[in-house]
């Protein structure tokens, strides 16, 4: 059973993740419209894996007994000015995203919910991976800035990530 201090920002965070698939497929949208495709694919899987996130938190509210409630999903910001741009929102984004995590595992932990902590622990690992990975790409678009071989050969290489839906849970 999940308090209802808990349960309300788990449901929060299933929106918020939702919320994260809409980011990066509005940031898809951008790079097709400036044809790069390989950008576009990266950001489709990246949407894929939020979408798996807010299923997790989804089902992991039934595990514990309780009700899912959805809600309106914000308007993503539509607006780029660059690819550079798109990667720097993306880190901030995650970046926001640690802060929601760490926050839920502020509450389980005065809680003493320490199977919310568990589930938190693989988010708070995960996000190390989503901060580092935006982060590096940031700082190579902004290395490969003029350099259009550049951007066309990370293009190529983001062409193909795949989509690995994460491990269910026990
Ligand atoms: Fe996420
Ligand atoms: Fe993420």
């Amino acid at each position: 059973m999940l308090s209802e201090n808990l349960l309300k920002h788990i449901n929060e965070q299933v929106n918020f993740e939702f919320y994260s698939s809409y980011v990066y497929l509005s940031m898809a949208a951008y790079a097709e419209s400036v044809d790069l495709s390989g950008f576009a694919n990266f950001f489709r899987v990246q949407a894929q894996e939020e979408l798996a996130h807010a299923m997790k938190f989804y089902d992991y509210i039934f595990q514990k007994n309780g009700n899912v409630t959805l809600d309106t999903i914000p308007k993503p910001e539509m607006n780029f000015e660059s690819i550079i741009d798109v990667f720097q929102k993306g880190y901030n984004h995650e970046q926001l995203v640690t802060s929601k995590i760490y926050k839920l595992a502020d509450i389980a932990s005065e809680e003493r919910e320490h199977a919310t902590m568990s589930l938190l622990n693989w988010f708070i690992d995960e996000q190390v991976e989503e901060e580092n990975s935006f982060n590096s790409l940031l700082k190579r678009v902004r290395r490969s800035e003029g350099n259009p071989a550049a951007i066309y050969m990370m293009d190529d290489e983001l062409a193909t990530r795949v989509f690995t839906p994460p491990a269910p849970r026990a």
